[in-house]
């Protein structure tokens, strides 16, 4: 089982794939300056832009969801691609949907998980590349209630997501490896034809049979083009059945969001990281490279930081059982949120244009959390530098607000502070990090904070340059 306790190599190695350590993206400054809606935006009303903003409120509160992958591929453990990746024969592969048989409940099983991981909504795959339906639907006999599980496990995700209040997300792959027409479309106008109307079909059944439907996340367009899948008529159905539900960029055309994927990176509209707890979305029975709680937390963190929301994927195993280290994990990070929600939820993005060593910033009005990842240690440095005395210092440089107070946002406990134009020194800490895996301080300014320690080069007082005596 994998520590919690990380090398700070390797962690610093982790938070740069998360673009925690790389200097602000020029995205995230547009966005600082506001200009949020408007770049993906060009060509629309304001009446479009106005409808977008009020869709995606609750979703920019949300901030955190679960990505659920489960299908066939599921049965075997080699990950949703393995159809593909391993050439596994059509008629082998369809032997998987007779003994795709999940136990009752697993939906509820894993929105109650979610609930208690602090995930707001859901999002499942109805139908990956594979083919394989979930729901119960006319148009194909290849799905879930035909075969081997005998129920609409669609519904029943729905169901359970609602039960536990959280907010429904379909994911659907426009690419098919099982469907006949599924790769001819892209030669055969005839087959294209029957395809177009195929998809367009599964979606309006997603969108009619299931109540509100929150999310619509789209994937692989291949091998079409947005014009062929005809995605401007999809969409506009799509709002047609749902006029409140959001969708994706993965249809060919912008939807209301981005999703970068295993990286987190901000940009100057709506986005969502998605990512994985391991390295694969499906099952994969001996894939043990999970991330640890920490990194999870930091990479939430950073997602907030800079405005995104975060989707974190759970791969059942068949019968719809979560892998124990998902669930360990999942529940460090929702005991985390259940403290420190605050400093996540509702934030405002845009805290911070430059990167700490050991701390991550959000803001929400004029409240700056600062969020300890490696508390600061005791040093030999602190005997002839009176900056870092009392002992435990957590300094911030460029804080570009006054500072009125701050705590520790888990225990309330006050903390000193001083405060110049270049540096923020928080003291009276504890020595040892009060929270875990990672401690917030909430510091009240007199306006919205944000942090830029570039800011402080031409404030600094530089003297003594050059050979004295
Ligand atoms: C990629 C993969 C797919 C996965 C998705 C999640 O598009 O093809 O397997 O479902 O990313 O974002």
């Amino acid at each position: 089982m994998p520590q919690d306790s990380i090398s700070r190599r390797n962690f610093m190695l982790g938070l740069g794939a998360s673009g925690l350590l790389a200097p602000a993206s020029s995205a995230a400054m547009a966005q600082e300056a506001g200009a949020l809606q408007t770049a993906a935006t060009a060509g629309e009303t304001e009446v479009q832009i106005a409808d977008r903003a009020r869709r995606l409120a609750w979703w920019r509160e949300a901030k955190f969801g679960m990505f659920i992958h489960w299908g066939l591929y599921s049965v075997i453990g080699h990950q949703e691609w393995v159809m593909e990746s391993e050439g596994i024969p059509i008629p082998q592969y369809e032997i998987l949907a007779k003994h795709f048989t999940p136990k009752p409940g697993a939906a509820r099983e894993w929105a109650r998980l979610a609930r208690r991981a602090g995930q707001k909504y859901m999002v499942l795959t109805t139908k990956h590349h594979e083919g394989f339906c979930l729901w119960d639907t006319r148009l194909t006999d290849y799905c879930a209630a035909k075969q081997g599980p005998q129920r609409d496990l669609v519904r029943e995700f729905v169901e359970a997501a609602r039960a536990e209040g959280l907010r429904v997300g379909f994911y659907y792959s426009l690419m098919d490896w099982h469907h006949p027409d599924g790769i001819r479309c892209e030669t055969d106008p005839e087959a294209r034809t029957r395809f177009v109307a195929y998809t367009h079909g599964l979606i309006r059944e997603l969108m009619t049979n299931y109540g509100k439907i929150d999310i619509l996340w789209y994937d692989v367009d291949k091998p079409l083009t947005a014009e062929q899948w005809e995605s401007e008529r999809m969409n506009k159905m799509v709002f047609e059945l749902q006029p409140d539900i959001i969708v994706n960029n993965r249809n060919g055309l912008p939807g209301d969001f981005s999703t970068p994927e295993h990286k987190i990176e901000a940009a100057a509209r709506a986005w969502e990281t998605c990512d994985t707890m391991n390295l694969g979305w499906g099952y994969q029975k001996n894939d043990t490279e999970w991330k640890t709680p920490k990194r999870i937390v930091n990479d939430l963190t950073t997602c907030a930081q800079q405005g995104g929301n975060y989707l974190l994927n759970i791969g059942p195993m068949a019968d719809g059982s979560v892998p124990e280290e998902s669930v360990r994990v999942l529940e460090r990070v929702g005991a985390w949120l259940d403290v420190n929600g605050k400093a996540i939820y509702g934030t405002d993005g845009g805290a911070s244009v430059s990167f700490g060593n050991y701390d991550n910033f959000t803001r929400r009005g004029n409240t700056l959390y600062v969020h300890v990842y490696f508390w600061p240690a005791a040093m030999p440095a602190a005997q002839w530098l009176s900056f870092y005395q009392p002992q435990s210092v957590v300094a911030v440089g460029g804080v570009q607000a006054k500072i009125l107070s701050a705590r520790i946002l888990k225990t309330g406990q006050p903390l000193q502070f001083t405060q110049n134009n270049i540096s923020l020194r928080l003291t009276g800490l504890p020595a040892t990090p009060p929270d875990d895996p990672v401690t917030v301080l909430a510091v009240e300014c007199d306006a919205p904070p944000v942090v830029d320690h570039h800011s402080i080069r031409p404030e600094w007082q530089r003297f003594k340059v050059g050979v004295t005596s």
